[in-house]
């Protein structure tokens, strides 16, 4: 029904300036059946075989089954609430109902036959609404407050914070307001719900594209411009999809075409979405004025580690500070470069960098400073040697044993399951399956889908977590290995890191398993794991030559480390840039979108804005469920990076008692624990910024 309310699949939205989608569906449940599984075994009990009909019918059993189970709660005296009938009984419906939905709406992402995943959307967007229609109860909102009130010290930590949760989920939707003002936020928030879907939906139905001659397009390789359309009169139609868009601003030696290859993108729907973009600004603010929030900024950070727009913009601003010189010295740099290419092809050169030039020029940079062999350097990386290293990497690490599962219950012959027992105590502790390789109507990214939560049950007892990574590898073909890009290795890190938090989960409620944490915390452990592919010895140990097994050459193992740290500067300020633009619309009550846009851009990157462009109508976190969460990114990086520094770097990347330490502080806490407790408490203090720069070679002390 409305963004606000509907429990969002959680996508993380790739960052603009590096096209890589990062995503990880943690359903986020709002409520879950009891009595729909009677099943409460330790173990996987998942259904991969489920026919349309059975998974329609398994969904509405299933919503009436909880319903009836909110209705017992919802008709009890609000006198005589306890722990026991409502608090646990809320708990139990959940967990049950977590466990069943699962093999219901997952379905639509992998199934091998089409009506089984249609079956399995419909399935979600009823659950979903249903999620929305549970999560309005009043009768469940005042027996949770009368137990609150009525409880103060007698409840465990993980008990207070699951009623409180419940309760704030509850004001958050203004359920203690008057029926008017509930109305009104109904009325706006499903206003701002269609919205969103229009900005999107207009943003994916964008069709632009420019017309070029050849000698328009130099730079850019045949097997680029073979896979343009031709126009009639022989010309090539470039789109403004990403493996057009930012192939050309990279490699198109005409400033001319990629200016306005880059006009053209930031002015992508820019009629349509800036009134509407403007529009949810104020609506949104509304929203939080009536929720008694100062702004939506607020309302949203509440909810996250950072808390509030004062904590995010004292973040932004330090950062920035540290970033500024570097960001100087980049674009010193890349004007250099500028000046030196239009001398040496007699072009104009008109003294500054413009929008167009940045990529451009970044490229460059890569090219001539940090020259990876990226054709050489994939022959290094077969998928069975990267998943050999990779599992024994995480397995050393966190004490884990991974057994294959023989003869699975699967979706498709190729996925695999795994069993990740503790390496001391054998006890199983979750399992995974891997599908890994494209196939038709198969969801096209790589991400983690937790399956099972890791939490106990109503007898105590542990159930088993099971989790999912799916993604997009090339598939091994005759006499060729399946090769993997750098990138993609990085990826498989991280989204296995997302797989880790799912599976050590040893939280007591479903609500807080395993990376049903905070927005801004939930990449901090999978981007932690990424270091590892950017050091010597784990890349060593995860690659071999696919066809004579050699190891990868010192110089290109240097070299593709080095790379790393290419143009940090500028690509850091750009995010700063987006953070602050996010921040500045949600904390304000209405905006001139690109004018904000246009001011933080010249101020912070030192590029301006192109005239006319108007950014922020293609900038679709604003409507995708990041609204004021923009600076997530660099939030979670910075903190992912001073864990991995301050302990991994200083006691050994390998060191196991490191890596348990970890597991136990951070990946079997789930949600149970603020994010930054859990820091506060891995990290022996507050965390802190330095480590980041550190990390890319940025330390003040490098600064001449
Ligand atoms: C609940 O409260 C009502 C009225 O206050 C009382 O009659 C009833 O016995 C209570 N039920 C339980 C299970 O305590
Ligand atoms: C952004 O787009 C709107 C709608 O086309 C336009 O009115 C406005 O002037 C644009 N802003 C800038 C700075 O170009
Ligand atoms: C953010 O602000 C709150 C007070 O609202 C404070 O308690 C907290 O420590 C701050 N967090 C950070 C990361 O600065
Ligand atoms: C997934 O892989 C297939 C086959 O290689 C490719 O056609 C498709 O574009 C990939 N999907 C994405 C989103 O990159
Ligand atoms: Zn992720």
């Amino acid at each position: 029904m409305c963004a606000v309310f509907v429990a969002v699949n959680r996508t993380l939205l790739l960052s603009v300036s590096r096209p890589v989608l990062r995503m990880t569906i943690h359903s986020r449940t709002l409520v879950s059946a009891r009595g729909f599984s009677q099943t409460t075994s330790q173990r996987n009990q998942q259904k991969w075989d489920l026919s349309p009909g059975e998974i329609r019918t398994m969904t509405d059993d299933l919503i009436n089954q909880v319903k009836k189970v909110y209705d017992d709660i919802g008709s009890l005296n609000v006198e005589n609430v306890s722990v026991e009938n409502t608090l646990k009984a809320v708990a139990n419906v959940k967990l049950d109902y977590a466990s069943s939905r699962h093999f219901l709406d997952f379905p639509q992402y992998v199934s091998p036959a089409k009506e089984v995943r249609s079956a399995s959307t419909e399935a979600d967007k009823k659950l979903s609404e249903f999620d929305v229609e549970i999560s309005m109860r009043e009768d469940i909102f005042e027996r949770l407050t009368a137990l609150q009130k009525k409880h103060q010290g007698d409840l465990s930590p993980e008990e207070k914070r699951f009623l409180d949760r419940l309760v704030t989920l509850g004001k958050r939707r203004g359920l203690h307001l008057s029926k008017d003002i509930q109305e009104e936020i109904e009325r706006l928030s499903k206003r701002i719900s269609e919205l969103s879907i229009e900005f999107t939906s207009n943003l994916n139905e964008d069709t632009t594209s420019l017309v070029f001659h050849e000698h328009e397009l130099g730079g850019l390789a045949d097997s680029y411009l073979k896979g343009l359309e031709r126009t009639a009169n022989g010309q090539y139609k470039v789109t403004l999809e990403y493996p057009h868009y930012y192939p050309l601003m990279k490699r198109c030696h005409n400033p001319e075409t990629r200016r306005k290859m880059e006009t053209a993108f930031h002015s992508r729907c820019k009629e349509v979405n800036t009134p509407i973009l403007e529009q949810l600004i104020q609506l949104r603010a509304k929203v939080a004025d009536l929720l008694g929030y100062s702004s939506h900024a607020n309302y949203v950070l509440e909810m996250n580690m950072a808390k509030n727009a004062r904590n995010v913009s004292d973040f932004l601003d330090t950062f920035y500070d540290t970033l500024k010189p570097v960001g100087v010295k980049e674009r010193k740099y890349i004007l250099a470069l500028k000046k030196r290419e239009c001398l040496m092809k007699g072009l104009h050169f008109d003294g500054k960098i413009n929008a167009w030039d940045l990529p451009y020029y970044m490229n460059q940079v890569e090219q001539c400073k940090f020259a990876v062999n990226k054709d050489k350097l994939i022959e290094y990386f077969p998928l069975d040697v990267v998943t050999e290293g990779l599992f024994g990497i995480y397995q050393e690490l966190l004490g884990l044993t991974f057994t294959k599962v023989e003869h699975p219950h699967v979706w498709h012959e190729n996925v695999k399951l795994y069993s990740a027992c503790d390496t001391e105590t054998g006890e199983e502790v979750g399992q995974f399956y891997l599908d890994l390789h494209p196939r038709e109507g198969k969801y096209g990214h790589a991400a983690c889908f937790g399956l099972q939560p890791g939490c106990r049950g109503p007898d105590g007892k542990r159930r088993l977590p099971v989790a999912a990574m799916v993604a997009n590898f090339t598939k091994p073909r005759e006499g060729w290995p399946s090769l993997l890009q750098h990138h993609e290795v990085e990826t498989y890190f991280h989204e296995f890191g997302h797989v880790m938090h799912e599976l050590c989960s040893k939280t007591t409620f479903s609500e807080f398993s395993g990376t049903l944490v905070e927005t801004d915390f939930v990449e901090v452990p999978s981007q932690m794991l990424e270091n590892w592919v950017w050091e010597k010895e784990p890349l060593r140990r995860m690659s071999r030559h696919y066809r004579d097994g050699s190891p990868i050459p010192d110089n290109l193992l240097e070299k593709l480390i080095a790379s790393r740290v290419a143009n940090t500067g500028l690509m850091n300020l750009r995010q700063v840039v987006l953070s602050k633009v996010d921040q500045s619309l949600h904390t304000s009550s209405s905006a001139d979108t690109a004018d904000v846009f246009a001011k933080y851009c010249e101020d912070i990157l030192g590029v301006p804005a192109t005239a006319g462009t108007n950014m922020t109508a293609s900038f679709s976190h604003l409507a995708g469920g990041y609204d004021g969460q923009y600076y997530s990114y660099l939030w979670s990086e910075v903190n992912s990076m001073d864990i991995f520094f301050s302990r991994f770097k200083k006691e050994g990347i390998m060191n196991p008692k490191v890596g348990k330490e970890y597991r136990r502080v951070i990946l079997e806490a789930g949600g149970s624990v603020d994010g930054m407790d859990m820091l506060e408490t891995y990290l022996g203090r507050q965390p802190c910024q330095e480590a980041f720069f550190q990390c890319k070679g940025l330390t003040k002390s490098h600064e001449t």
